[in-house]
């Protein structure tokens, strides 16, 4: 196959970017999309010019760290596909394929088209923890949780904090993240340590960092490649309102 790309280039987060054009002669469908990426840049030393900055890390849907706008759409054409799971066959021979950074405040450009993500580390570092005495690991079933709620604590926890939902929202909301996370530890008896104010403190570190409010058009959940559901963010809203109620009680 041919292709060719416009990718964003920006030298880093002051620079103004703008889009170049590339050609990739013999790209195979079976390729994965990040391999035509190391292609172009290995193409792109050997005639002496800087590579494309893009991030990685496992490259097997696991880390959440190839987020990639691609023709539009957050990791691109395949649905519930992160971008490093993603082949070339989902293109055509001769197609022109735009990449882009995730756009968001939130989300400052380091360089080309790697972004800025630690806005989530610090919404985790707020609450998204539990407390467990150390020391040698505990008996497995010593806390039993029932198969109904470890699925559904299972389906949330699928989260890899990618960063594609906010990409999505039009508001650049954090919401679909955030309530995976919060709803995840809610849901199992080893989060309630600090269910009272957990989802308080998430949803105040959210705000400041920049990111958007919800406004239900649910393009988070379509282009989530994890497949979260929005009804996560309905348990969220819930777990802040007990979580007023309480705290006020309390004080
Ligand atoms: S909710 Fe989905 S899109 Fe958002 S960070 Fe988690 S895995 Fe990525
Ligand atoms: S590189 Fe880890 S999810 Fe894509």
């Amino acid at each position: 196959m041919k292709i060719k790309l416009q990718i964003w280039r920006q030298k880093n987060e002051k620079a103004k970017g703008k889009f170049e054009n590339y050609e990739l002669d013999d790209v195979s469908p079976e390729m994965g999309f990040l391999e035509m990426l190391d292609a172009l840049n290995h193409k792109l030393a050997n005639e002496g010019k800087e590579s494309i900055a893009f991030d990685h890390d496992c490259r097997e849907g696991i880390c959440g760290s190839c987020s990639l706008y691609i023709n539009g759409q957050p990791h691109g054409p395949k649905a519930k596909t992160t971008t490093c799971e993603l082949r070339m066959r989902s293109f055509k021979d001769g197609q022109t394929i735009v990449i882009e950074p995730w756009r968001a405040k939130a989300f400052p450009v380091i360089k080309d088209l790697i972004v800025d993500r630690s806005a989530f580390d610090r919404i985790i570092a707020a609450g998204g923890y539990v407390s467990i005495d150390s020391g040698s690991a505990p008996e497995a079933n010593s806390i039993p949780v029932s198969k109904n709620i470890s699925d559904k604590a299972f389906d949330v926890a699928n989260c890899i904090g990618c960063g594609a939902c906010v990409a999505a929202c039009k508001n650049s909301s954090a919401m679909l993240f955030v309530s995976a996370k919060v709803y995840q530890l809610a849901l199992l008896p080893q989060g309630k340590t600090e269910a009272k104010t957990r989802v308080q403190k998430m949803a105040a570190v959210m705000d400041a960092e920049g990111f958007g409010s919800c406004s239900n058009t649910y393009a988070c959940e379509a282009e989530c490649p994890k497949g979260i559901s929005v009804k996560s963010i309905a348990r969220m809203n819930a777990e802040f309102l007990t979580s007023k109620i309480v705290t006020e009680k309390v004080e």
